[in-house]
């Protein structure tokens, strides 16, 4: 079988970059924004299936991202509200991820959507408050992922701002609380509801362990707990951002914090279920050969403890290994190549078996232990739900 994902990809990139130029020429940045981002994903797609030119995409991709996220920084040293603004804007991201592309997860789904759909609807005796929630579990179970996706639910462009509290506490340490309160300041001023993401959030737990400097900290604590408050849009409660934090570590969170997240939610390892869905999001574009028994597969990750971005790893190995079976020395034989040659030239697929998969279990080792798990499961029974 020999299959042109590849002329596929590449000609949506084709069409993509002359989208690109007619935005461009129209000066629409938010259109730009978003097909860069669109542009990287597939150069993204083209590295995955083409490991000999693997380098080269993966370069074109990142330099898409950079004209996608476009991130300023902003130093902040006058707080006038135009350089609040900036700073604010610099942080917005527009991203390409549905719900379609995260498998299970419905319970923290249909949460997340509701509140932010009751957050802003109309006719309400009196409007809902905003309520935070906080995303915390083991790392790679689609927390960050779950986040962009709700920032597409509503099909609004340019609403989403993406912070992570580690960076603005490393990056901007000494003005962190000026950066936080600029981001909700500028969020507030935003024409649509906004939703801010405030990844790592447990970052101010572990710079309190690792003495950092007590009186900053303080002082970020004290932006924080005043802007998820919701206070400073008393007058205009539909103004107040929609905040979801996510964490690795919840229990590092400060407590006065904690409170301000009315909803805590456990973001699991995945379920047999669910590895069979995030299984097939992964392999997209390939096919199953049908001794692959999903379900026998499926539980060996879970066994494994193997969260969604082991499940990313290990459809990555198998697929590599598919194409390493039937393509023998393809990449000596493409470097060999005239330019000509290169571009004529199209790797073979077939089917992923139960080798492929075997390859890739003996690769990928989840770092997660049942004693983890059980200090999640139980800081869960005391302060949060589960999903
Ligand atoms: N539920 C899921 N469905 C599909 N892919 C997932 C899921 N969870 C994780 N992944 C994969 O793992 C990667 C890492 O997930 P991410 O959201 O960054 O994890 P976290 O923020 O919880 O550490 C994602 O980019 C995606 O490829
Ligand atoms: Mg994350």
């Amino acid at each position: 079988m020999s299959v042109s994902a590849i002329d596929i990809i590449s000609e949506t990139i084709r069409r993509l970059t002359m989208q690109y130029n007619n935005a461009q020429s129209g000066s629409d940045s938010l259109k730009m924004r978003q097909i860069a981002i669109e542009i990287a994903d597939h150069y993204n797609q083209l590295a995955e299936i083409n490991p000999t030119r693997e380098k080269e995409l993966r370069q074109y991709a990142g330099m898409w991202e950079q004209k996608a996220v476009e991130r300023k920084i902003v130093n902040m040293s006058s707080d006038n509200s135009k350089t609040i603004t900036d700073f604010a804007e610099s942080l917005k991201f527009n991203s390409a991820i549905t719900f379609d592309d995260i498998g299970g997860c419905d319970k923290l789904k249909s949460v997340l959507t509701k509140t932010l759909v009751l957050s802003e609807i109309n006719g309400l005796p009196h409007p809902a408050k905003t309520s935070n929630i906080l995303l915390f579990g083991p790392p790679g179970t689609g927390k960050t992922l779950i986040a962009n996706a709700l920032a597409n639910y509503l099909r609004r462009d340019n609403s989403f701002y993406n912070a992570s509290l580690e960076s603005l506490l490393s990056k901007y340490y000494g003005q962190a609380s000026k950066q936080i309160s600029a981001l909700f300041d500028g969020a507030r001023q935003n024409s649509a509801k906004s939703i801010i993401f405030l990844d790592e959030f447990d970052a101010l737990g572990s710079a309190r362990e690792n003495g950092g400097d007590s009186d900053a900290n303080n002082k970020v604590v004290t932006s924080l707990l005043i802007e998820l408050d919701g206070s400073k849009a008393k007058n205009n409660p539909a103004k107040q951002p929609l905040t979801i934090g996510a964490c690795n570590h919840p229990w590092n969170v400060d407590e006065a914090l904690l409170s301000r997240f009315r909803k805590r939610i456990y973001v699991d390892l995945p379920n047999t279920k669910t590895v069979v869905e995030i299984i097939n999001i992964q392999i997209r574009g390939y096919t199953l050969s049908p001794e692959v028994d999903l379900n026998k597969l499926s539980d060996e990750c879970v066994n494994r403890y193997y969260s969604g971005r082991d499940l990313e790893g290990l459809c990555s190995v198998a697929i590599e290994s598919m194409i390493d079976d039937i393509n023998p020395g393809y990449e000596v034989k493409y470097a060999a190549m005239t330019e000509a040659e290169r571009e004529q030239f199209r790797i073979s697929l077939r089917p992923l078996n139960n080798d492929d998969f075997g390859e890739g279990l003996a690769n990928i080792q989840s770092p997660i232990t049942s004693d983890l798990l059980k200090q999640y499961e139980s800081w869960t029974n005391d302060y949060g739900v589960k999903a």
